[in-house]
């Protein structure tokens, strides 16, 4: 199934969703992007694009006009609170036209104490009491954001990573299909967690990481404090009743450059 009309990607220009516009695109669909950013002089003249913040709500009205389905993958881990208050003028921009709404949350937001889940977590809340139909898909970590720590953590002679942890790496394309198949779908509430193609020990995706870069260093598992390891080591960010598809990690490090 296709719906009829344009679909709003939130954070268009980020790791997730400008896959998801990209896909789009390739696709033949029409889509919008918001961005808080002036279109950029290099991008595609027929990108319908859409500048506007979520932050102060300037230039919602215009970004929602007529779209039949809004993917809200837009966020700013660094704003603590401004996410809510972003989803609140979003909701509220919505209103009107009634798009489905499907918004990217994180498998384990109310399982793992961080402050970043709480918010997430706050908006799956805002998000529920929509009018709008609505769907949240909670994913687990996308492979760039594991290479991220591990590239930081490489830089060290001795590579430390935490202890009794493991993740369930995610391929961004695989999960910009899936939250392109759900807007185009009715509206699922709460949708089943998507999880990447393998549960891997922290200490393993390491090694992978080292090994493709052709590093030799030792890796060193060591136990960090408080509750929001605890809520790691415990699994609540994995989801592996659902093993998904997609590239493992191994094949990610393998299909990128360094
Ligand atoms: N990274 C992961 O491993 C992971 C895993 C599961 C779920 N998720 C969720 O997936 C979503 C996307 O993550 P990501 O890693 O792709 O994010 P990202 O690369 O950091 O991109 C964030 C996007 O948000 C936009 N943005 C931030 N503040 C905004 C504002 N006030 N108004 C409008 N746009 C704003 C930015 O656009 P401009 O700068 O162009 O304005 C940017 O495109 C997030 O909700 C995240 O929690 C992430």
């Amino acid at each position: 199934m296709t719906i009829d009309g344009p679909i709003l990607v939130t954070g268009g220009t980020g790791t997730l969703g400008s896959v998801v516009v990209r896909r789009l695109r390739d696709a033949g669909r029409p889509v919008r992007v918001l961005s808080r950013r002036p279109r950029p002089a290099d991008v595609a003249p027929d990108l319908d694009w859409a500048t506007g913040d979520l932050t102060t709500g300037s230039g919602l009205d215009f970004a929602l006009d007529g779209v039949a389905a809004v993917i809200h993958a837009a966020s700013d881990p660094r704003t603590g609170g401004a996410d809510v208050e972003a989803a609140e003028r979003l909701l509220a921009a919505a209103r009107a036209g009634r798009p489905h709404l499907v918004y990217v949350s994180i498998v384990g937001v109310d399982r793992v104490p961080l402050g970043y889940y709480r918010q997430k977590l706050a908006v799956e809340r805002l998000v529920e009491r929509s009018e709008a139909p609505w769907t949240i898909q909670r994913i687990t970590q996308f492979h760039p954001l594991i290479r991220t720590s591990m590239r930081a953590a490489a830089r060290l002679p001795v590579v430390p990573v935490p202890s009794g942890t493991s993740f369930q790496p995610i391929d961004v394309p695989e999960a910009a299909a899936h939250l392109i198949r759900i807007a185009d779908g009715p509206a699922l509430g709460r949708a089943p967690d998507l999880g990447g193609p393998q549960v891997r020990d922290t200490v393993d995706l390491a090694r992978a990481y080292l090994r493709s870069r052709g590093m030799r260093r030792p890796v060193v598992p060591v136990r960090l404090p408080g509750a929001v390891w605890r809520g790691y080591r415990e699994g609540g960010h994995l989801a592996p009743d659902h093993l998904g598809g997609g590239r493992t990690w191994e094949e990610f490090l393998t299909g990128e450059k360094p």
